[in-house]
Order: C-alpha cells, then structure tokens, then sequence
C-alpha cells in the first residue's frame, strides 16, 4: 500500500496502515494455541455457522477453516486485510471454505439462533467484551461456541511502567476474573482460560513487526504520525520484554448452555 505519498498530507491512519498491512498476523498468537483452545472447547455444535471476527490477515482464520474443515466467514472493517485473506486461503486451496465480509463485529447480519462458533484473536477490545458478547447472544445457537483473546493483567500490583504504558494504549484492560464475570453477567458458561505463552508474542508477531518497522524508520524522518506510531510500537515491546509476566493475552473459552 502506498499510503500517503501523494495528495493529502499522510496522517496516522496512513501511518498504521503502512507499518501493519504487509504483516501475516497482526496480534500475537499462534496456530499451536489457536487450535490448543479449539480442541479444548470441543464439542462444537454441526450445521450452524463459523465467523472469525476481526480477523485481520486471517492467520487464525486459515488455522480454523483447515483443522474445522468447514466454512468459516471472516468479518474484518479494514478491506485491505480482507483482500489479502482471499489471496492467502487460495494459494492454500482454502478459497472455498473462506468467505469475507466487510463489516463490525457488532452488527453481524447474521441470522438469530444461526452460529454454532465465533472466534475472535486480539480483537474483542476494540469494542468491549461485554458489548460484542451481549451483541453475538442471539445469534449463537443454544449450545453455541466463543473463543476470543483479551489483554488481562495478572496482578493486582502491576509494575509502574506497565501499568502507565497499558493505561494510555488499553485503558480498559481488566484481570482474568473481572473478564470471566464479564462473561458470565451475559450468560455464557466458561468453559476454559489458556495464556498464550511468550512465544506467541515475540515469533508470530514481534519478531516480523520488528523487522517491518526498521525497514520503515527512514521514512519516519518527515512523518511525525509514522514517528509516532512506530513509538508507541517500541515502547509496548519494551513494556512486554521488561515486564510481560504482569499481562498476558488469555483466551476465554465460552458455551451458550443449551
Ligand atoms: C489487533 S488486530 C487482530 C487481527 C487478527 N485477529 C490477528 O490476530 O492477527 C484487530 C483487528 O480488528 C479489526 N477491527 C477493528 N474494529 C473492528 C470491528 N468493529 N469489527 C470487526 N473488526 C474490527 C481491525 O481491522 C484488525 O484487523
């Protein structure tokens, strides 16, 4: 993507856009967790269907749709993702089973009682875990499946800079219990917790952020919002070198009892 280098004067959107589009994932996590965590909320209902919400590039996507073998609906607001997904499951010969759709995963037009699993990596906290739980309710089947990831502190005690760097980029970041009481308030059963190990954070996602944004650093020069950006960028992989036994991304495992 060529953001910004012509017309209007880039600004942080181009600047997100720049750094992330090219990424194979965009969140930590891993297929080894994504389908530890499926495997651990089996049995998941047949003949309703599949969406993976926020999806971004789509590698849990594509983790899904070959272990599920079923077709999975990918919903993301950012198109360039999307169109990058559709060009990933084809050259895995998962085109059939991916079908995108450009939209917010709080107004799915999907139909009441239709879902038998929804699964949202690193996504959910865009707009609240009580918000999107209490949205995707009817549309899940009694019995129904939802795994989502969340940034949790594992402290009550959090070390200063962790807390002052956590407070400013997610400031509704809760505990694992406070998620869990999240879930059940709206009626889901919690089937299971699972911390996504560092490795998640630093292989999948750091490691090719990192590399990406020395590729970028040059032309940060006369773009404060890329300057910005890539900032921000260093200083949460510092806070998670320093400090990450303090948070961790958890996935919640949820069932609508039947
Ligand atoms: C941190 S990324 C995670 C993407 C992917 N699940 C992964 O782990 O690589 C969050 C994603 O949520 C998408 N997003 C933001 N707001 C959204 C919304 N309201 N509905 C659906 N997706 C949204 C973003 O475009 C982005 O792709």
């Amino acid at each position: 993507m060529n953001a910004g280098e012509q017309g209007a004067p880039p600004g942080t959107e181009d600047a997100l856009e720049l750094v992330f589009a090219p990424l194979d994932q965009v969140g930590p996590g891993s297929d080894a967790t994504t389908l530890a965590a499926l495997a651990e909320l089996q049995p998941i209902p047949s003949g309703g269907a599949i969406y993976d919400l926020g999806c971004g590039p789509g590698r849990q996507t594509l983790a899904l749709a070959r272990e599920l073998g079923r077709p999975i609906t990918a919903v993301d607001v950012n198109r360039t993702f999307l169109d990058r997904l559709i060009v990933r499951a084809e050259a895995l010969g998962l085109g059939e089973a991916v079908a995108v759709r450009e939209a917010s995963m709080v107004a799915l037009d999907a139909a009441p009682d239709s879902i038998d699993l929804i699964w949202s990596e690193g996504a959910v906290y865009i707009v609240g875990v009580e918000a999107a739980l209490r949205h995707w309710w009817p549309l899940l089947r009694p019995g129904g499946c939802v795994a989502f990831t969340e940034l949790v502190w594992l402290t009550d005690s959090p070390p200063e800079p962790a807390a002052q760097f956590w407070r400013y980029a997610y400031p509704g970041m809760t505990g694992v219990v406070d998620t869990q009481l999240a879930c059940v308030r709206q009626g889901y059963e919690v089937v299971a917790t699972r911390s996504l190990p560092a490795e998640d954070w630093q292989e999948g996602y750091y490691q090719p952020l990192s590399r990406r944004i020395e590729t970028l650093r040059p032309r940060a020069a006369d773009w404060p919002e890329l300057t910005a950006v890539l900032a921000e960028i260093d200083d949460e992989m510092a806070v998670f070198n320093a400090h990450h036994g303090s948070f961790a991304y958890v996935f919640f495992l949820l069932r609508k009892p039947a």
